[in-house]
């Protein structure tokens, strides 16, 4: 299998790795195809702005390198952009995944969603008014 440079560098130094304490939006998710968990924790400031990114997986090499980019592609943003990234911008933005590892990406695009999901609902909003689902 032939992995980009991006994707072996991601894998291999992967960015934001491990827990945010006093995180604010928390989220985990499963890969139903593998049993591979993604956790992703995020501290949001007061006016919606991703202030850090972290991620924890018991994943493949793919999910890692995914998530380490996804992390680093909304640090910094807007919920709403962060909302907006999907599991094929970041895998564009690695220069590609092998087809048959694509859906290891989904797990940072999910977990990141669900992170988000979380945040709201601790504001007492309900998220399924601003994602559309849950
Ligand atoms: Fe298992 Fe990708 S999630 S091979
Ligand atoms: Fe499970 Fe890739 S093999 S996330």
């Amino acid at each position: 299998m032939q992995y980009s440079e991006k994707v072996l560098d991601h894998f291999t130094h992967p960015r934001n790795v491990g827990e945010i304490e006093d995180a604010n939006g928390v989220g985990e998710v499963g890969n139903a195809k593998c049993g591979d968990i993604m956790k992703i924790y995020l501290k949001v400031s007061d006016d919606g702005i991703i202030e850090d990114v972290k991620f924890k997986t018991f994943g493949c090499g793919a999910a890692i390198a995914t998530s380490s980019m996804a992390t680093e592609m909304v640090k910094g943003k807007s919920l709403e952009e962060a909302l907006k990234l999907t599991n094929k911008a970041v895998a564009e933005a690695l220069d590609g995944l092998p087809p048959v590892k694509m859906h290891c990406s989904v797990l940072a695009e999910e977990a990141l969603r669900s992170a988000i999901s979380d945040y709201y609902k601790r504001l007492g909003k309900d998220p399924a008014e601003i994602l559309g689902c849950d």
